[in-house]
């Protein structure tokens, strides 16, 4: 049955007590995990979709784990003057997007870990950053599964933008908007939605679910660097 999702369950009744720390310890220590070549070629080939796109070096909305794209599609439409490119590590999932892409768009299968990184390794600044619904893994043990108790997590506030994250599990936004205020050094808001329409297949699930949805937005244009 479709309307039927369940908000992740979870032993954990808050932010995770480890969070701190673990954040602490990625901002100290360089990640150095190599980057794979299949990344690298993607990231090469989405940065040349960008430069020879019609509206060439447009500012940039980068889709992180968009799924399928339908998100992306959405993004390239409402944002004609700026590049989207929607990444996802899973080929099966990009590949439901079918038909005609629009001209300012482009999907490509990367592993985000070494997206990001590639991203900030070129200098590139993000017009928006966008991570809907990401996997929320919410077994206490995981939370180094979660983006914001990943080692590239540090990562993230130098790519600049304005970066959004939402969620149906209202502790991984706060466990966001907690560790994104770790590494600027501020405190971060987080709020409860209703979206007038639903940006992604997800978010669409969970909305006709009857569920509350969650998100956390930043404003990181200028940032010169937090990393
Ligand atoms: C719950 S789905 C959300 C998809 C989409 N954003 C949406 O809202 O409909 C999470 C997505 O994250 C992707 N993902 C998870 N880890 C990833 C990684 N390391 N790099 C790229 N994509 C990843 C998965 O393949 C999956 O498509």
């Amino acid at each position: 049955m479709y309307a039927n999702s369940r908000v992740p369950q979870s032993a954990q009744t808050g932010i995770h007590e480890r969070l701190a720390e673990l954040v602490d310890r990625h901002r100290r220590e360089p990640f150095r995990k190599p980057v794979l070549d299949y990344n690298r070629a993607a990231f090469d080939a989405s940065m040349a979709a960008w430069g020879g796109a019609s509206n060439a070096n447009a500012p940039l909305i980068l889709d992180a784990a968009c799924g399928t794209g339908a998100s992306s599609v959405l993004l390239a439409e409402r944002n004609p003057d700026c590049f989207v490119i929607g990444v996802d590590q899973s080929a099966a999932r990009l590949d439901t997007e079918k038909g005609a892409l629009p001209g300012n768009l482009c999907l490509v299968r990367a592993d985000l870990v070494d997206y990001w990184r590639l991203l900030a390794e070129r200098g590139v600044r993000l017009h928006r950053h966008c991570l809907f619904y990401p996997n929320p893994w919410p077994k206490i043990g995981h939370l180094s599964r979660r983006w914001h108790g990943h080692a590239v997590f540090p990562v993230l506030p130098a790519l600049g933008g304005i970066i959004e994250c939402r969620s149906n599990w209202r502790i991984y936004v706060e466990e966001f908007a907690f560790a994104l205020g770790r590494l600027l050094g501020r405190e971060i808001a987080w709020e409860a939605f209703v979206p007038d329409e639903p940006v992604s297949p997800f978010e669409r699930k969970y909305r006709d679910s009857g569920q509350q949805l969650y998100r956390c937005e930043v404003d990181l244009r200028d940032l010169r660097s937090a990393a």
